[in-house]
């Protein structure tokens, strides 16, 4: 069995790396710049992992501002087989209620002003143009994980659901977001595209810890989102999240994943179009 390293970036309101018993902080630098902090190094359960700050530790970082390319790269530079990532959510629907964890599945991609290739032709870049199949963006096998162990935990939990990614840095519309429902999504975030899509280039098995924090905006019967109500729900059920991830890791490290990492890569070179070819 070969030997697995979990990348974990910490999103809203999980950005210190308390998680990780005598972590050492690394700085590093990528091909396509710093990533949004040092990485942290250390063991959880005996596994080896290396944990990123989304926004910075000091949440300085913007969503459209996240350098998504260096911090992918350089959790893969580290020697990352998986990332698992939390992020706060809205909601756009009823049944996905504020501090219920979700395991997305899929994406609708509503950023403008984000690269989300690492084949871009430059110099310094892997060489060829790259057409990733996205049809399902984050690894089943991990969310499968999450989800018994969500489970296990008596944590109130969806396995499946749509995310919708807007540019930020502001929240929506009352028009967007009713509009959002009808498109099929569940969630709504700023931060999923393009770490997801980077993620499955470089051959990554990735899955995230969506918090619900809000209805967004298409409630009438409910405030509408605002900061205060992201960081006021995400900080009374982060608790859920930490549980969730600490018990998570050692169950990832448990499973056999030769095969399934060799098929991520592969999938990578098949589909990256050479010169010529
Ligand atoms: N993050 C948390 N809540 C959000 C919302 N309603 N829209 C976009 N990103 C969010």
């Amino acid at each position: 069995m070969g030997k697995i390293k979990i990348g974990i970036i910490g999103g809203t309101g999980l950005s210190d790396p308390d998680i990780l018993k005598e972590g050492k902080g690394k700085q590093v630098s990528t091909p396509f710049g710093e990533p949004s902090d040092a990485l942290v190094v250390g063991k959880i359960s005996g596994v080896e992992c290396v944990l990123l700050a989304r926004h910075g530790k000091k949440h300085t970082v913007m969503p459209t501002n996240i350098n998504y390319r260096a911090n992918i790269w350089a959790l893969k530079e580290e020697g990352c087989t998986h990332v698992v990532v939390t992020t706060a959510c809205g909601s756009l629907r009823e049944e996905y209620k504020p501090g219920d964890l979700v395991f997305p599945d899929q994406f609708i991609d509503r950023t403008t002003k984000r690269v989300s290739t690492f084949y871009d032709g430059k110099e310094g870049s892997p060489s060829g143009i790259c057409h990733m199949p996205m049809h399902e963006p984050y690894c089943r096998h991990v969310r499968e994980i999450l989800g018994e162990v969500a489970k296990e935990l008596n944590v109130s939990h969806h396995s499946s659901g749509t995310n919708v990614v807007v540019e930020g840095p502001r929240f929506s519309s009352k028009a967007e977001s009713k509009m959002f429902q009808m498109w099929g999504g569940d969630i709504i975030n700023m931060t999923a595209v393009p770490e997801v899509v980077l993620a499955n280039e470089a051959g990554l098995c990735y899955a995230a810890i969506a918090m619900v924090t809000d209805y967004d905006c298409w409630r009438d019967d409910h405030e509408p989102v605002s900061v205060e109500s992201v960081m006021a729900i995400f900080k009374s059920n982060v608790e859920n999240v930490k549980k969730l991830l600490l018990a998570v890791i050692p169950r990832i490290a448990a499973k056999e994943w030769d095969d399934i990492i060799e098929q991520r890569q592969a999938a990578t070179t098949s589909n990256t179009m050479q010169h010529g070819t």
